[in-house]
């Protein structure tokens, strides 16, 4: 098949969306398929559409490439912004239209949060895991929140803050965090008045919209549903702080295990929770719901990842793992069960 591969984008989570689109499209390749990776935003220069599904260009010198781009983003941003041109880079729709299928490499805003879904249906495009509206709603923690609690599923308390208004008295310790970002960034937990001040300048700084949140003092795990079907448990123990972005992607900084090393009732409970969310936002093909077990046993969902990340050290591959799909399997069967949406 011919296989676009879309990474890197706008969003706070642009390098980790580069190093998935390569390790993807790697697979891909294996796997036989006529693929390759575009920048979402950058797109490619008409010299090189002919030959884009043909040419077995090096992909770790590409996503190098595009990753020293990174810095330049924001100001081609609000330069596009401003002259009012396409979010999507030169070439970009063209050669998605060409593919059979368009894997979503992207992470966070631009990607992961329906828009790009909801232009691809209404262009015709086909691509890789849920749709634009269980993507909008997983995207948003504070919606997220609004279809997910009424349907039984537990989370922790919270309230929403938007810029510029104030709250009185939070109980601490707390978690601050922006409403649609992913990796936690501008995530932080805070202990006391100073702490609180600071997290929420820090949210602030990435959106408008932000999340104060008990902070649930346990182990955490994270449940990836493939086709509507919980995978195995995999906790996640950082070995310094919590589970923050550098412990998110530095190798080494976190211990994983899977399945984890809790009792079966427990680990049915928490599949069980990961199925009803994706059941309860829509969302299908595949993600990974984000768990906290308390002290006492309690489990809270923190979210759902609908693209979830496809680095050497992301969840869903080691979960995938555990029952015996290799990584170019799991990247056939999200064509597969993506595809079968179209039929
Ligand atoms: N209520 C909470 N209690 C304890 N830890 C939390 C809570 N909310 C978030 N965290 C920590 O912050 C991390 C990121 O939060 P999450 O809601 O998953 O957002 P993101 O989209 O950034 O991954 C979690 O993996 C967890 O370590
Ligand atoms: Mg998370």
């Amino acid at each position: 098949m011919r296989i676009v591969v879309l990474a890197g984008g706008t969003s706070t989570e642009r390098d980790v969306s580069l190093v998935t689109g390569y390790r993807v499209c790697e697979s891909l390749r294996r796997n036989g398929h006529d693929a390759n990776m575009l920048d979402i935003f950058l797109g490619i220069d008409d010299g090189a559409v002919a030959t884009f599904f043909t040419e077995k260009n090096d992909l770790g010198e590409l996503s190098d490439n595009l990753k020293k781009r990174t810095k330049d983003i924001p100001e081609e941003v609000s330069k596009r912004t401003k002259n009012r041109e396409s979010f999507f880079g030169p070439n970009v729709l063209e050669l998605c239209k060409k593919a059979d299928i368009v894997f979503m490499g992207l992470h966070g805003s631009n990607g992961e949060d329906g828009k790009v879904q909801a232009t691809f249906d209404l262009l015709g495009i086909r691509y890789t895991g849920t749709d634009y509206l269980s993507s909008a709603i997983s995207m948003s923690k504070e919606l997220a929140k609004k279809v997910l609690v009424p349907e039984g599923i537990p989370m922790p308390k919270g309230l929403t803050l938007h810029k510029g208004h104030k709250i009185e008295y939070v109980p601490y310790p707390c978690v601050v965090k922006p409403c649609c970002g992913g990796s936690s960034v501008g995530v932080s937990i805070a202990n006391n008045e100073q702490e609180f001040k600071s997290a929420l300048d820090e949210a602030f700084s990435y959106e408008d919209t932000v999340l104060v949140e008990e902070f649930v003092d346990g182990r955490e795990f994270s449940v990836a549903v493939l086709d509507g079907k919980a995978l195995p448990v995999i906790e996640i123990e950082p070995l310094e702080g919590f589970y923050d972005y550098k412990n998110k992607y530095k190798a080494g900084s976190t211990k994983e295990t899977c399945p984890a090393d809790i009792p079966e009732d427990v680990a049915s409970q928490m599949q069980f929770w990961a199925e009803k969310c994706c059941q309860a936002a829509g969302v299908t093909t595949y993600a990974r719901v984000d768990e906290l077990l308390d002290k006492e046993g309690n489990i809270f969902c923190l979210e759902i990842n609908t693209l979830p990340g496809m680095t050497d050290t992301s969840l869903i591959p080691q979960e995938a793992a555990a029952v015996g799909i290799s990584y170019d399997e799991l990247t056939e069967k999200i064509i597969e069960i993506s595809l079968a949406k179209y039929e």
